[in-house]
């Protein structure tokens, strides 16, 4: 019988803070472009008409995780939330299951801690404010990593004007119109993707774009002329091409494999990253088993150094 730790929401949160997250989540990009870290396709696996569920595996540094995770997005009009799930770390040598986490905390931690990072890497040196559009609970995480990171003050901007003030008194922003939001140096969108935010009157010189919002088939916060006009990375071309922020720019021809890098080459100087301070960065995340593979491996750490308690479970 196996003993397995638990991790709860609180407690994924309690052992990962939004910078160490940030710091991994760059490693795991890095370790995965050097081909040390492994990502099969994720496996979505369709509910209708209630959304989907995915499968995502990877593994790296002595670790295996598998990821199951929703979106089911008519969820918050029943009170329950979009995304939720199970995240399995296993012993890569002895395949032996060694903690279960709740998955919305790991996947909230680890798409706002990309978002830093492709700031970070592609935003404009100088760039500080930033611009929140959707503040719902991957809004509001990206919001606290690009905080962690240094960016701000920003705009918070949701047709929920609870949802975008509440976020914006927690990091001392203020909340505001799609416009003011637009007006930052860094705007993120964080929205469930079914209506364009962007267009391409908004891609403005110097800025830098944040597309999270769009990771399923379907899914889109910008016009693909907006996405055509600006400078494009993804964190990895099959997804983005087939089920993110690039796939109706890729389908109109507009958009072709040679013209986006990807993160992990970018961090590892092995592609180019942002052309000039007058460019339009745009990065399309649209989530990666390596991300969190990199947080789940932190929280482990975490509980093995004894900063976290775990529950546990026999199985
Ligand atoms: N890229 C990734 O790695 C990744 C990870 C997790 C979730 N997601 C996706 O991100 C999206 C948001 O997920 P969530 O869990 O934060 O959902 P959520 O329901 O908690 O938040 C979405 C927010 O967007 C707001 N919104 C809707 N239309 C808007 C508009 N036109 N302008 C501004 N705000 C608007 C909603 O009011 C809500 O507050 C989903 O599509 C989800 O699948 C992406």
């Amino acid at each position: 019988m196996a003993t397995i730790a638990v991790l709860d929401h609180d407690a994924v949160l309690r052992a990962v803070s939004a910078a160490e997250a940030i710091a991994r989540v760059r490693e795991g990009l890095l370790r995965h472009h050097a081909g040390a870290w492994v990502m099969p396709p994720k496996v979505y696996l369709d509910s209708p008409p209630y959304g989907d569920f995915r499968a995502m595996p990877a593994r790296g540094d002595g670790l295996a995780l598998l990821k199951w995770i929703t979106s089911f997005p008519g969820n918050p009009s029943h009170g329950r939330p979009t995304v939720t799930g199970v995240v399995c770390l296993s012993d890569a040598t002895s395949g032996e299951p060694l903690m279960l986490l709740d998955a919305r905390s790991v996947t909230a931690l680890r798409t706002g801690a990309v978002a830093a990072v492709a700031t970070q890497a592609l935003a404009r040196a100088d760039a500080r404010t930033v611009g929140i559009i959707g503040c719902g609970l991957h809004g509001a995480w990206t919001a606290r990593c690009l905080a962690a990171a240094g960016y701000g003050p920003g705009v918070c901007h949701d047709p929920r004007a609870e949802a975008a003030q509440a976020l914006a008194a927690e990091l001392g922003w203020r909340a505001g119109t799609r416009a003011q939001a637009l007006g930052a140096e860094v705007v993120s969108c964080i929205t469930p993707g079914a209506e364009p935010v962007i267009d391409v009157e908004d891609v403005r010189a110097g800025l830098h774009l944040n597309m999270l919002g769009a990771d399923g088939p379907g899914k889109a916060e910008a016009t693909a002329a907006a996405v055509a006009a600006c400078v494009l990375f993804c964190d990895e071309w099959e997804q983005a091409s087939h089920g993110g922020e690039l796939t109706r720019a890729v389908s109109a021809g507009l958009v072709s494999r040679e013209r986006v890098g990807e993160l992990g080459a970018v961090l590892a100087g092995e592609a180019p990253g942002r052309p000039g301070p007058e460019a339009v960065t745009l990065f399309d995340s649209t989530g990666l088993a390596i991300q969190d593979l990199a947080v789940a491996g932190a929280a482990l750490a975490a509980w093995r150094a004894g900063r976290v308690t775990a529950q546990s479970v026999v199985l």
